[in-house]
């Protein structure tokens, strides 16, 4: 039996990843920074709730005790993240981007990643088959948005995209320090969830489809890669 958990599950991406993989057999843990958002999502799900706010340490050394009772854990995916926007929804101006914006955004989706990748490598090396997902964004990549004609060019806030890059960057560094772990970063494409006020273009189930396969990969799977739903994208 594969035990999960996905950071962020209770609504998004998170959740219809929980879904599939409570779907495909795996025990679930459903992470979320609100109790009740987090065992409602669980019993829709028929998923285990564990209060987790990445932001938190005491809430993520908690969340480790109560796998850890649970029977341990397999696959970790760091999921939960934010997106400053501006008014109505706009995307940030680089001009109007300060070191607290820049803050808030790292705190959640690149220190998040690291207090809980940190918090859940002894267990996740107690595993015979550990899996790490880091959920990045096409947005992460240097060569996308300094390219022209890519269509990630337009995008023109700071702190987001640079969280992103350096999510990417721990990532192949995990995977180099953890050879028999599988550790990924996966892009889902624009989706229409929350975090951009639904203006995605994807539905839940298509987004969540590159999350759920290297959730799934296997001890010869790929490690240290940057993927979406179509294969290996640039960095
Ligand atoms: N949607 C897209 O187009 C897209 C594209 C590329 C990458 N992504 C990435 O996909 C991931 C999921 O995003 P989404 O689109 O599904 O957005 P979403 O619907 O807004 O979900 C984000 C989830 O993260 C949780 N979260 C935020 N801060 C947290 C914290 N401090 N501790 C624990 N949980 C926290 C939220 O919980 P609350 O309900 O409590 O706020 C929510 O469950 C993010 O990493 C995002 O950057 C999304």
């Amino acid at each position: 039996m594969t035990t999960t958990l996905i950071t962020g599950a209770n609504k998004g991406l998170g959740f219809e990843t929980a879904r599939r993989l409570v779907e495909a057999g795996h025990t679930v843990h459903i992470g979320a920074r609100n109790a009740e958002r987090g065992r409602d999502a669980a019993d829709r799900l028929g998923a285990r709730f564990v209060q987790l706010d990445v932001t938190d340490d005491a809430s993520v050394q908690a969340a480790v005790k109560t796998v850890e009772a649970a029977g341990g854990l397999d696959v970790l995916v760091n999921n939960a993240g934010i997106e400053v926007r501006g008014e109505d929804n706009g995307i940030p101006a680089a001009a109007d981007t300060t070191a607290d914006e820049m803050r808030t955004v790292f705190e959640t989706n690149v220190f998040g990643v690291v207090r809980v990748t940190h918090a859940f490598l002894p267990l996740l090396q107690r595993s015979a088959a550990p899996v790490v997902v880091n959920v990045s964004s096409g947005l992460a990549s240097l060569a996308g948005l300094s390219a022209p004609d890519s269509p990630a060019h337009f995008y023109q806030a700071i702190a987001y995209p640079a969280s992103k890059t350096a999510v990417n960057m721990i990532t192949v560094q995990y995977a180099k320090a953890f050879p028999a772990m599988r550790i990924n970063a996966v892009e889902p494409g624009f989706t229409a969830t929350d975090l951009n006020g639904r203006t995605g273009t994807q539905t839940v189930e298509q987004g969540a489809e590159i999350i759920v396969r290297m959730a799934q990969a296997g001890p010869d799977g790929p490690t240290g890669g940057y993927v979406d739903v179509n294969g290996p994208i640039p960095w």
